[in-house]
């Protein structure tokens, strides 16, 4: 890919991006959680505020470093979920340990490919690949699913679902790679437009 012109399409994104509200300034990270929020129904528009806020870097970032941001927190969250799962795991004390403890093993695991997919998806995005970022990105949010899905395995022999320990974390890291893998459409779109 070439760097340069990614560079100044990104840039002259950033800037439609900022004028594109009848013209007033808005918060960028506002602005890309409502653009977000409208290409994918998913995305939780109040998370997506308030997780990009929480970083003091995003009021004055622009797309290219909010997406860091936001990959950034997706990876804080993955580590800190896997070893959540690994207390879990140690401790033994949820109710019907015997039966989930194979899913939270699954979920451990899917967590630990988490953190590498996200880890691959900064380098690509920070070299201004958000095409391999996408990619990393989208596998990455898949383990959520995954994870949380397990726990709905009815193949045992009997019809049996178990409540999932994790529903929360998954779905708030669900919602963090939803952020960060918007962003990375965001970006593309904005190369494409600019060929
Ligand atoms: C969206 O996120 C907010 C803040 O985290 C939460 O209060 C709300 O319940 C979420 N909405 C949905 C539909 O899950
Ligand atoms: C994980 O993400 C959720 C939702 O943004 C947040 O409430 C929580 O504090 C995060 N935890 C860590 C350790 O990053
Ligand atoms: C598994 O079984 C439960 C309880 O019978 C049912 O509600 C659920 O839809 C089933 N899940 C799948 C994935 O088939």
């Amino acid at each position: 890919m070439n760097h340069p012109s990614s560079i100044i399409s990104l840039t002259v994104f950033s800037l439609l991006l900022l004028i594109s509200h009848n013209g007033a300034t808005e918060d960028i990270t506002v602005e890309t959680c409502r653009k977000s929020a409208e290409s994918s129904p998913n995305l939780n528009y109040t998370s997506c505020v308030n997780s990009l806020q929480s970083d003091p870097r995003s009021s004055t970032a622009n797309l290219q470093q909010l997406g860091i941001i936001s990959m950034e927190l997706s990876l804080r969250n993955a580590t800190y979920i896997n070893s959540y799962i690994k207390k879990l795991l140690n401790d033994r004390d949820l109710d019907d340990f015997t039966r989930i403890e194979k899913y939270l093993r699954d979920c451990s695991e899917l967590y630990g490919d988490a953190v590498s997919n996200i880890e691959e998806a900064i380098k690509a995005f920070d070299a201004y690949d958000s095409f391999s970022a996408n990619i990393k990105m989208s596998a990455a949010m898949d383990s959520s699913t995954t994870c949380e899905d397990g726990f709905k395995d009815n193949n045992s022999n009997q019809n049996y679902s178990a409540v999932s320990p994790l529903v929360r974390e998954d779905y708030d890291f669900f919602q963090l790679t939803a952020v960060s893998l918007a962003i990375t459409n965001l970006v593309r779109h904005s190369i494409l437009l600019s060929m």
